[in-house]
């Protein structure tokens, strides 16, 4: 499709194959019925939101906003489920983001999406990852120690990643890292069990898909630089009630620099501009664009590129690996005494129960109830986490029976029917193609650069594009950035810059046609390739 590039152009970009040559659009043939503007931000997710934020912060307000969805937030999204028995009102719950990542500890700097969850008072509860009860095929099976030997060799795989890392070593997989710290599940199902919630509930992928560097990465500049804690946000307004309260700080109510319910279709992007065309035929021509849209939608070639994508913007792309965390929401009535099934073990208050299957890993491995004390007591809601791209693929009425199955050979085959159920399906959801990403095993921080960096005047920010916070709302820290929150805020920043008007020629980001070898040398973990804290500096460790 090159509805809005001149053929001149076309013709003129598929003989350069290397630069980006021909303008979007010719400043003679702008296209008077495209809404014009300096800067478009493609996604009002965090990401964008501190992109816009950004701008307006340096005084330019000469941008548009644009989401597919009708609301602010992304993959901070939620839905109402279930119904209060006295009010007969559902509640609200998170069907993506749910917690605050790492909070702050004493000298470290503070994770900025706890300051801004502060700042908008978002009702949350730390979540006692201890308050966890095991079970197997026959109930209750005491195994919670494999948890602290998990740990205890994690301790192993943390230092060796420091390692492999400042030693210019070759990294490896995260199952080879833990093999090597001896732990060792084979077909040990509760330590398959154990390792599950140790790891692929964090990552989306298991330990033999994942880096072991830059999982260690990933874990040391949140938990270590901000702190161990996760606290569950259940706030009745939702998740993404504190990214809509930072936009109406600088978006009037009925914006119309904010285009929701607006679904891209083409990006068309040289050197001097960026054309975005709609579904409904609607178009935007702007001097710059961010773009936020998820690693999934990107992989799933929903956008057309104009030119198509260079090879090297491609690996980056498929290079990083896009998961997906699926939560399968139960609301079960009390008993005859008012508590719920899974109250009857020696903690009523049990926040988690892990569940190993004899067959399968991974099979409907973590429960949490959202009705213990704290959270949304007594709503009866208990929830299924599993990164279940099974559970996605069938309809709701095959999962509800597997999950029950699960749920009697835990706790009795006695339990009642659940009175609600429901889940999203994020590997399908047109709009993410998944939950967040995951750094493979192998690849290096210039590939990973490569999908960071901008195509003339196309930039990319959003979660993925994080070196050292993918997977998470936060972003990078310090630099500098004061209050820094996201990619989002760092490339909004980059670019009023560019059109404050003092900087003529805009640099760009570094991006490499041809990646050697798989190790990450200490020169290339630099600002410029997206390394802006460094793992090592871990408080209160
Ligand atoms: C199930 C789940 C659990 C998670 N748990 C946590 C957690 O507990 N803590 C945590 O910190 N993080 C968590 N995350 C990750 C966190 O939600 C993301 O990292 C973050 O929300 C990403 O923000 P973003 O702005 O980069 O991307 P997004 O939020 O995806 O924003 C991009 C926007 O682009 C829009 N878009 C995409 N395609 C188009 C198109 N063609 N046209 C127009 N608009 C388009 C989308 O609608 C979206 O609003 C979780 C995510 C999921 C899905
Ligand atoms: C914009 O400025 C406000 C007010 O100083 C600040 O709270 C916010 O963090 C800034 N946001 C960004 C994205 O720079
Ligand atoms: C977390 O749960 C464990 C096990 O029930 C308990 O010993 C501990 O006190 C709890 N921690 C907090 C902070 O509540
Ligand atoms: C992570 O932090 C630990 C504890 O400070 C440290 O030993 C290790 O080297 C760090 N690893 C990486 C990859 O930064
Ligand atoms: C915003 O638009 C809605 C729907 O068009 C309208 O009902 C509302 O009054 C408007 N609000 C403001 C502040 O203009
Ligand atoms: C301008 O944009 C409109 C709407 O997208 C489109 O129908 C029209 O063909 C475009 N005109 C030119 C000259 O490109
Ligand atoms: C249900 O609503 C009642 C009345 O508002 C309230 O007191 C109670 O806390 C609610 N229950 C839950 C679990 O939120
Ligand atoms: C956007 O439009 C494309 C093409 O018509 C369609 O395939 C896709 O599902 C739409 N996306 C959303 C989120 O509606
Ligand atoms: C650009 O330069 C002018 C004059 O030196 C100065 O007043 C202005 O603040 C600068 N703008 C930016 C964005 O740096």
């Amino acid at each position: 499709m090159f509805t809005y590039l001149p053929l001149r152009g076309a013709l003129l970009l598929s003989l350069l194959q290397t630069a980006i040559a021909s303008p979007a659009y010719p400043r003679n043939t702008q296209n008077s019925t495209c809404t014009k503007a300096k800067v478009a931000v493609l996604g009002a997710g965090m990401a964008g939101i501190a992109a816009a934020q950004s701008l307006h912060n340096a005084s330019i307000s000469d941008f548009v906003v644009i989401d597919v969805n009708s609301y602010i937030g992304g993959r901070v999204a939620h839905t109402t489920f279930g119904i209060n028995s006295s009010t007969k009102q559902p509640y609200t719950v998170e069907l993506g983001a749910n917690w605050v990542q790492g909070l702050v500890s004493d000298g470290g700097p503070e994770n900025p999406i706890w300051t801004l969850a502060k700042k908008w008072g978002l009702e949350n509860t730390y979540s006692n990852y201890s308050s966890i009860q095991t079970y197997d095929q026959d109930g209750s099976a005491d195994f919670a120690r494999l948890l602290d030997n998990f740990e205890d060799a994690y301790s192993t795989v943390e230092q060796d990643a420091g390692t492999i890392l400042t030693q210019n070593l070759q990294d490896r997989t995260m199952r080879t890292g833990l093999s090597i710290a001896d732990w060792k599940p084979k077909k040990d199902m509760q330590m398959q069990a154990a390792e599950w919630w140790e790891f692929d509930w964090e990552y989306a992928y298991s330990p033999d898909q994942s880096s072991q560097t830059w999982a260690i990465v990933n874990y040391n500049t949140t938990f270590y630089q901000f702190s161990g804690d996760n606290n569950y946000v259940f706030d009745q307004r939702g998740f993404n009630y504190f990214i809509e309260s930072e936009a109406y700080t600088f978006l009037q109510s009925n914006d119309t620099r904010l285009h929701l319910n607006t679904n891209i279709t083409s990006i068309a992007y040289s050197n001097s501009g960026v054309t975005i065309t709609n579904a409904d035929g609607s178009c935007i021509q702007a001097d710059y664009a961010i773009c936020t849209f998820s690693l999934g939608v990107l992989q799933n070639d929903v956008v057309d590129f104009q030119p198509a994508l260079p090879a090297w913007k491609q690996t980056g792309i498929e290079g990083m690996q896009m998961g997906t965390y699926t939560k399968i929401f139960f609301q079960f009535p009390p008993g005859s005494d008012g508590t719920f099934f899974w109250e009857h073990g020696p903690d009523p208050a049990t926040q988690f129960f892990l569940y190993a299957d004899p067959v399968e890993r991974g099979w409907y491995p973590v429960f949490q109830s959202l009705s213990a004390p704290g959270f949304i007591e007594g709503s009866g809601i208990f929830f299924c986490n599993s990164r279940s791209y099974r559970a996605e693929q069938q309809d709701d009425d095959a999962t509800k029976a597997e999950v029950m199955a699960v749920l009697k050979k835990m706790f009795g085959a006695d339990i009642p029917d659940p009175i609600d159920f429901m889940y999203p399906r994020w590997s399908t959801e047109p709009w993410a193609y998944g939950s967040y990403s995951n750094w493979p095993p192998g690849l290096s921080i210039e590939t990973h650069q490569n999908l960071r960096a901008n195509l003339g005047r196309l930039w990319f920010a959003g979660e993925a594009t994080s070196a050292e916070y993918y997977g998470f709302l936060q972003g990078r820290v310090l630099m500098g950035l004061k209050g820094a929150y996201t990619e989002g805020q760092a490339v909004g920043t980059t670019i009023a810059e560019c059109i404050g008007g003092n900087k003529t020629d805009c640099k760009s980001e570094p991006s490499y046609q041809t990646v050697r070898g798989c190790t990450t040398s200490e020169r290339q973990l630099t600002p410029e390739n997206g390394w802006f804290v460094s793992s090592m500096d871990t408080f209160g460790f």
